[in-house]
Order: C-alpha cells, then sequence, then structure tokens
C-alpha cells in the first residue's frame, strides 16, 4: 500500500462516528422520487449532496435542472495525464410500502447486528456515500484525487431515469471521460465479492379494460355484460404459458442465446435453490424449465405482472360488476432486444386476445435498456484485483437481472465502456421492508474504491485501453 492510501484508509478510520452519522443523515431524507408528494425531499437530498462536494473540495457543483428530478454534479479534474471517471449513482429510493412489515421506521435508520437498516442504506444512499467519502479523504490528506473525477447522481433512478438519456445529451460536452464506475450493484450469494457485467434493460405498460359506465347491479346485469375484470384475467392468462414461458408472439426473435461458455459462466456462481426458496418464502422456485435460475435471472427476458385492480375489494360482500380493471405490467429485457417492439408485440398480444364487450387499451409508461460490459477492460481487471486486496478473494463475474437504465446510456450516447462495481450484500432486502446494509461490505466499498483510483492512475492516459492484447 502507498503511504498515501495509507493515510487516506486511516482519516476514514478515524472518523467512523462522523462519516455514520452522516450516512444516518442522508438516509433520514425520505427521497422517494415517483410519489410527487415527496418532491421536496427530492430536492433536500441533492441539496444535501451538494453541500457536501463543495464543501469537501469538489469543483462546479451543481443541482442541475431536468423536466424531473435534478442531477447533482461536481469535478476535480487536476490530476493531469491521469484518466477521467464518471461515477454515477442514484440518490432517489423506491416507496417504503408496506409500512407494517418494516421492524423500525424506513427512515430512521439504526445499526444493529453489523447491518445498517433503513431505505436506501444499500440501494443506493450507501453506495453514493461511501463514493463522498472516499474523495473527501483523498482530497483531506493528499490534497488531490489519483484520477480525475465527475460526480453524476440521478435522483430519478427507481422511478425509471425518464429524463436521464436527455441530460446525458445535453451535457455531453462537459462530461469528457474514459470509463463510468457504477457502485449500484452487489455481491454473490453468500456475500462473495462480485463484478456485475450484465443487467436487464425494461420496458413498462399499463392495460386498461372499460366495461360499462358505472359498476352495475350483478343480479340484474350479470349474464349479459363481459366483466372487465373476467377480461382482463383472460388477457393476461394468453401471456403467459403454464410452465412459466411467454406465450407472445415473437418475444424472443432477438434474444441472443447462451453459449456453453456462458452456461459454464453461470454455473461457477454459487447459487443455492433451497436457501433462496426459504429466503423468499416461496414452496418452489419457479420458470422457464430450459434454464437454470442464475440463466433466468442473466440472460433471459421475463413478462410479469405487477399489480391487478379494479372493482370491490373492501370487507363483506358487495355484489357488482366492475366498470373497469386494470393491469400494471413490465418485461425485463436482455441483449439484444428492443424496448419499443418488445411493447408493440406485447400490445398486440394483449388486443389480440378476444374480449368482446368491453374495450381494452394499452399504454407505455418507461423503458430502459440493458447493459453489457467488457471483462476484460483493463479497468475490470483493475478493480477485480482491488477486490480481491480488500475482501480477500477474487470476484465472481455476474449477469444481474436488475435494471440500470443510465448505465446503458452511457455506454449507448457517449460510448464510455463502464464497470459495475457494488458492494450490497445479496440479501440487502433492496426495494422491500426492511432493506439493510451489511456495514462491512460499506467499509470494504469505501477502501476498495480509494485504491481504485489509485490503480486506475497506474494505468495511465486512457486507461491502457490502446495497449490491450
Ligand atoms: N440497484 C438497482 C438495480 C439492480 C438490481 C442491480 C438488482 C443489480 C441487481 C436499481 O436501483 C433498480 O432497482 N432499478 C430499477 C430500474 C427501473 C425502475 C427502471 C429496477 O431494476 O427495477
Ligand atoms: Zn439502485
Amino acid at each position: 500500500m502507498t503511504a498515501e492510501l495509507d493515510r487516506v484508509e486511516s482519516f476514514l478510520a478515524e472518523r467512523e462516528d462522523e462519516r455514520l452519522a452522516d450516512y444516518f443523515d442522508f438516509l433520514r431524507i425520505p427521497s422517494i422520487s415517483t410519489l410527487s408528494e415527496h418532491a421536496g425531499d427530492i430536492r433536500a437530498a441533492a441539496r444535501f449532496l451538494a453541500e457536501r462536494l463543495g464543501a469537501w473540495g469538489l469543483e462546479n457543483v451543481e443541482v442541475s435542472p431536468t423536466p424531473g428530478h435534478p442531477v447533482v454534479y461536481a469535478d476535480w479534474l487536476h490530476a493531469e495525464g491521469a484518466p477521467t471517471v464518471i461515477v454515477y449513482g442514484h440518490y432517489d429510493v423506491q416507496p417504503v410500502d408496506p409500512l407494517d412489515l418494516w421492524e423500525r421506521p424506513p427512515f430512521e435508520p439504526r445499526m444493529e447486528g453489523g447491518r445498517i437498516y433503513g431505505r436506501g442504506a444499500a440501494d443506493d444512499k450507501g453506495q453514493v456515500h461511501l463514493h463522498l467519502w472516499v474523495a473527501r479523504a483523498w482530497l483531506a490528506t493528499a490534497g488531490r484525487l489519483p484520477v480525475n473525477l465527475r460526480f453524476v447522481f440521478e435522483g430519478e433512478e427507481e422511478s425509471g431515469s425518464e429524463n436521464f438519456d436527455l441530460w446525458l445529451e445535453a451535457n455531453r460536452g462537459r462530461l469528457g471521460a474514459d470509463l463510468v464506475v457504477v457502485s449500484d450493484t452487489g455481491f454473490a450469494q453468500g456475500n462473495h465479492p462480485a463484478i456485475t457485467i450484465g443487467l436487464r434493460g425494461l420496458v413498462y405498460g399499463q392495460i386498461d379494460v372499460e366495461g360499462p359506465a358505472l359498476d352495475l347491479h350483478s343480479g340484474t346485469w350479470g349474464g349479459n355484460v363481459q366483466n372487465p375484470a373476467i377480461a382482463l384475467a383472460r388477457i393476461i392468462a394468453a401471456l403467459k404459458n403454464e410452465d412459466g414461458t411467454i406465450a407472445v408472439p415473437g418475444f424472443l426473435d432477438e434474444v441472443k442465446e447462451l453459449t456453453e461458455r456462458d452456461r459454464d459462466e453461470f454455473a461457477r456462481v454459487p447459487f443455492d435453490a433451497a436457501e433462496v426458496e426459504t429466503q423468499l418464502g416461496v414452496p418452489a422456485l419457479f420458470g422457464d424449465p430450459a434454464f437454470r435460475p442464475l440463466e433466468r435471472r442473466g440472460a433471459r427476458p421475463t413478462l410479469e405482472i405487477n399489480g391487478i385492480w379494479g372493482g370491490f375489494t373492501g370487507e363483506g360482500q358487495k355484489t357488482i360488476i366492475p366498470a373497469h380493471a386494470h393491469a400494471k405490467f413490465s418485461c425485463r429485457l436482455v441483449a439484444e432486444m428492443d424496448p419499443r417492439r418488445t411493447f408493440q408485440r406485447v400490445k398486440d398480444a394483449i388486443l389480440a386476445v378476444p374480449v368482446p364487450g368491453v374495450r381494452v387499451t394499452v399504454r407505455h409508461l418507461g423503458d430502459g435498456m440493458w447493459t453489457s460490459t467488457e471483462v476484460d477492460h483493463p479497468a475490470s481487471i483493475a478493480a477485480a484485483r482491488c477486490l480481491e486486496d480488500v475482501f480477500g478473494a477474487p470476484p465472481y463475474y455476474l449477469r444481474e437481472g436488475g435494471s440500470i437504465p443510465a448505465a446503458a446510456a452511457f455506454h449507448r450516447l457517449l460510448g464510455l465502456p463502464v464497470v459495475l462495481l457494488g458492494f450490497t450484500n445479496p440479501d440487502d432486502q433492496a426495494h422491500a421492508p426492511n432493506e439493510q446494509m451489511v456495514y462491512a461490505n460499506y467499509e470494504g466499498g469505501l477502501r476498495t474504491i480509494a485504491r481504485y483510483w489509485e490503480a486506475l492512475a497506474a494505468l495511465g492516459p486512457g486507461l491502457g485501453a490502446g495497449t490491450r492484447s
């Protein structure tokens, strides 16, 4: 370890109390991007970041507006001749319902049994926070960073990144860089260090089935009109087969098939189905029998219903035929699928289901592209080495099922390589009640990033990408 890195680590260790208190302050802000009543909290979280970035030595700090929630930008560009890295993360979080399943309120963080509990502890405030503190520690102890950094923190990742592509296009002139590092992913089962090399894309939609103008008396009209809830059930049932495969014509046409090598890679990643079944509380895993669970997660598309509503759901009995029924659906996409084309195929399949006597409409609500990164890019190899130095084991390479539309956008719109270097424990309960981050992962994350900047600097300008064999 260099003397400089040693001082960076000491700084982080000596300020543990202040650092944790600061992390908790960040977690206290209920920055839920999808709920408009939290718009003020989103602004507060953006300010939280901007204030610290400014106070700790970053420059050109800006809460940069978008038609939705702002992007927080800051840079430090004085590492002459060294690579320039964009660090992306998000400061927004998911909604917290169902509230009654939280053991403590979601925005009152606490440390218990070596874990930090609270909405955003893992996804993604904890990881954004550790990046801030690494930059602070480097600037405070060495008066410099080994690489040039540009921080880009998004405020609407959890609600679909609707405005991020636009922001990227509008700001591309000032986003010159050699690499994007995203810390919004995590470790393999058993909490083994990992680098994520693939993420799925997403397309989201809504089905509306409209029947009579008002709810009807089911005694008077039952048997004489189409029931919108039953029509909706027919439509949904037509989209999937009994074995879990997708019944939409053409849905799989662009899907890149797995090679033997891909399947071998998947087989190397630890996955214990029985343990996962217990963790999830399901009697058995379920999915396309032609693939193993991790293949289904990382390399196969999905079509899921996210919610269904309509008619009477209160206590007791109410004898009606509902006037309308609705469902939200989403598809996870893999290479080489196109979100719009997939949406059109699903829409066509929905509208092809014969349900006379009702009107069916399908709305597009959002989409994002899948990401596939280069495993053997020098910046990936350096990341693997840093993870091994800190966590004592070489990383697994994961193709994950979640989506980070911004990661794909950096690659697609700016042509930059992306390294998905995240630190969350696989049982973090992200998006669910009692979200948590293993504190040792957070601390290891600090130390990994602190040395990663040194390792990238050692690769030289352009990260040695031009000299790869
Ligand atoms: N951090 C996740 C993405 C993720 C999940 C990566 C699981 C690796 C494994 C991210 O914050 C997220 O949840 N994204 C949303 C995006 C959507 C709203 C477009 C997702 O995947 O549902
Ligand atoms: Zn996230």
